[in-house]
């Protein structure tokens, strides 16, 4: 096996839509594609995929933003998957490894990555990269917000 690592791209959705079902995001490939619309013309955010032979086998989703707080900006992780046949095999290590060194060479001074509860494992696979739990002391609040029709 010889995955590589390369941005996403617009021929890639029906294998997104494999992923984020994997992921726990059952979604149509229209709704990939018109979601990839707003990825790529964002300046501020990239998709990198793992590639096996044209195949997209992983993806990292990521965005970068200012801070007002301290010097630099925050890149967050906000999504990560590989595919189920990949996995265990240091593909997921490498899509971190890409994310992290995307955003230091846009100026980021942290990273955030956001992850459900009962990921345990994954959890793990985290904090042995170096990121730290921060629940206890951090509250994260979410408010889902209706678009009018
Ligand atoms: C988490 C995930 C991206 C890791 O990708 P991967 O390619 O399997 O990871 P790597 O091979 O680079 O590293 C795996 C190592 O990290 C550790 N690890 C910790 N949690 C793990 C997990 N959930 N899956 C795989 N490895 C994990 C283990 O040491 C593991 O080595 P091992 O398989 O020999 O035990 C992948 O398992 C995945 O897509 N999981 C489902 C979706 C998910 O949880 N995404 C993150 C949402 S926040």
């Amino acid at each position: 096996m010889a995955v590589t690592l390369r941005p996403v791209q617009r021929q890639d959705g029906g294998r997104l839509v494999v992923l984020l079902d994997q992921l726990g995001y059952p979604t149509t490939e229209a709704e990939v594609d018109a979601r990839l619309d707003g990825w790529m013309s964002d300046q501020s955010s990239w998709l990198i995929g793992a590639d096996d032979d044209g195949e997209l086998v992983g993806v990292a989703a990521m965005h970068v933003m200012p801070l007002l707080e301290l010097d630099g900006r925050l890149a967050r992780l906000l999504a990560l998957v590989v595919d189920e046949r990949y996995r265990s095999q240091g593909v997921g290590q490498s899509l971190v490894a890409a994310f992290e060194t995307r955003a230091r060479d846009s100026g980021c001074v942290k990273l955030e990555i956001s992850s459900s509860r009962d990921r345990t494992r994954t959890h793990l696979f985290y904090k042995q990269l170096g990121y730290e739990d921060t629940c206890g002391t951090s509250a994260r609040f979410i408010k889902a917000v209706h678009q009018a029709a």
